[in-house]
């Protein structure tokens, strides 16, 4: 499914991809956070290659409901139960300075982008208390939040938080238009070329699916990291969520402002000016990545939900996306550990990425060329010593491990030797032999892969609105023909014949 922002006709044509040159920096990965770091790097003078195995904002950046914004949800209050105040401070620090960035970056570029009031509202009297909770916080870290009953939605609230003028943006004119500027700025945009592992040694070997470069310094900004180095993977939880952008009837006017509700299942609202109209966007309804019954069911809840309150309404286009939180909920940027002082990440947004994403990249860019902000060595203290990812890390790899050794024993069938002719659009997971065999058909063409996921051996789930092969561990996706998609793998899924170890069960 194509997001209201990908469908547009103007592309990017990268750059040729030239095995063995070297670089100053080479960043891997074209959305918000590797164009942000390559131009602010390749405007310092640095001779920079962004490397994409898709196309820029292929994944998260060209999904998202791109709220610019320092209200997120109940984000502070979350954040001040885990941290000392001072970390929240550094948290506001971070995005006001990521949002302020790139308004600027938009004004000066002539890219429209909308101011809104955003708001996070309860359904519920439970809700209203937590958004006491988070008044108090956001005010505490001088975000300048009111309270209020009505926030001009059409159906009853029990209140909502408001901060005022805060933005939201077509997240793909910033892609492109970063994308070029980074190349205007003697930087080079490769697509189309995957990175499939990088070494520290001085200088750095960055090895991809078409040849290898060498650069001084590696940004790794591949939404979740693909380098296992710190085992951010474990520490982070992948959550998949659904959007659509929707005419209203008539003369229905989307309300004013944007808008997250506090209960679950998230109710996410934004409107979106287009060609003289007005469309709404709705969103949520997340859940952890692989985990779903049925990702189609949830994506026909919201809207369901969306034709209650707003009847009549035509849906102009649908897309689902994922985000990583990081378990102990700041976001992870800086340098990668064992990568010596020369590989650098940054992941765990939490679908906040529009301001954290531009944060991370302007710590990166300081730690690379010898900067110092504040506010990103207050949350580096807690990157290096990150407490509630030790026991992250246990759970994730005890799943893993089980899932592992367990293929036999983890409720799987076996592979009927004949049977009715398959559904289109549907996928299943049994055994063939000892071997877990992920069989799907689309468009009607089947195709048998091993279920075994390349990353680290999870088995995979059929996403049945995505038409995808999803791994609950980790996020890992695979298209129905095995092409990988996103998340930490490097590699696509073997042929069913080639599929998996021989010893287990
Ligand atoms: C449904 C949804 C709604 C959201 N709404 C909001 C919102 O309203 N406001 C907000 O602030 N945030 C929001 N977010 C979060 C925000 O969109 C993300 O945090 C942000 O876009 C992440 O940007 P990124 O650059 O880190 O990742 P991505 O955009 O995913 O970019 C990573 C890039 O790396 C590439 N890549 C991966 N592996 C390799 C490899 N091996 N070699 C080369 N390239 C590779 C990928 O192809 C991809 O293009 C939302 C997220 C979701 C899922
Ligand atoms: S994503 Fe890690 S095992 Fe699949």
């Amino acid at each position: 499914m194509t997001s209201l922002w990908l469908d547009r006709t103007d592309t990017f044509s990268g750059d040729d991809f030239r095995h063995g040159e070297a670089y100053d920096t080479v960043v891997v990965g074209a959305g918000l956070t590797g164009l942000v770091t390559a131009l602010l790097l390749a405007r310092s003078g640095q001779n920079v290659l962004v490397l994409e195995a898709r196309s820029p904002g292929a994944v998260t950046t060209g999904n998202t409901t791109a709220k610019v914004t320092l209200l997120q949800g109940t984000v502070l209050s979350a954040l001040r139960r885990q941290y000392p105040a001072r970390m929240v401070d550094a948290y506001v620090a971070a995005n006001r300075e990521g949002q302020a960035w790139l308004l600027r970056y938009l004004e000066s570029s002539n890219l429209p982008y909308q101011e809104r009031d955003a708001y996070t509202y309860a359904t519920t009297p439970q809700g209203a208390g937590t958004l006491r909770k988070e008044l108090a916080v956001a005010l505490a870290a001088g975000v300048e939040v009111d309270y209020l009953r009505n926030p001009g939605l059409p159906f009853p609230v029990h209140g909502a938080v408001r901060l005022r003028g805060q933005a939201q943006i077509n997240p793909m004119d910033a892609v492109l238009a970063l994308a070029k500027d980074v190349r205007s700025h003697g930087g080079t945009v490769v697509t189309g070329v995957r990175v499939l592992n990088v070494n520290g040694t001085a200088p750095s070997t960055v090895e991809t699916d078409h040849g290898a470069v060498r650069a001084n310094s590696v940004v790794v900004a591949t939404g979740t990291p693909i380098l296992n180095r710190g085992l951010y993977f474990a520490k982070l939880k992948p959550n998949r969520s659904y959007a659509a952008a929707m005419e209203l009837a008539d003369s229905t006017e989307p309300p004013d402002g944007m808008y997250l509700s506090v209960e679950h299942p998230v109710r996410s609202l934004r409107d979106y000016p287009a060609d003289g109209r007005r469309l709404l966007l709705v969103g949520g309804n997340g859940h952890p990545v692989g985990q779903a019954g049925s990702e189609q069911a949830h994506l026909d809840e919201l809207l369901a939900w969306a034709h209650s309150h707003f009847p009549g309404a035509t849906v102009t286009h649908t897309w689902s996306a994922q985000d990583y939180q990081s378990t102990n909920l700041m976001p992870f940027f800086g340098k990668l550990p064992r990568g010596r002082g020369r590989i650098f990440f940054a992941t765990g947004y939490n679908k906040w990425g529009m301001t954290n994403a531009v944060a991370a990249s302007l710590g990166i860019a300081a730690d690379i060329l010898g900067g110092n902000l504040e506010w990103a060595n207050t949350i580096h203290r807690r990157v290096t010593a990150p407490q509630g990812a030790v026991s992250a890390v246990t759970l994730n790899a005890g799943v893993a491990a089980t899932l592992a050794k367990d293929w036999a024993r983890a409720g799987l069938q076996k592979l009927p030797q004949e049977g009715p002719a398959p559904v289109d659009g549907t996928g299943s997971v049994a055994l063939r032999g000892r071997r877990p065999v992920a069989t799907s058909t689309v468009n009607g063409t089947t195709c048998s892969l091993s279920a075994v996921c390349t990353h680290l051996g999870g088995i995979v789930h059929w996403n049945d609105n995505e038409k995808s092969w999803d791994c609950p561990l980790h996020g890992s996706r695979f298209s129905s023909d095995g092409t990988l998609l996103e998340g930490p793998a490097t590699r696509d899924l073997q042929p069913a014949a080639e599929s998996g170890p021989k010893d287990h069960g």
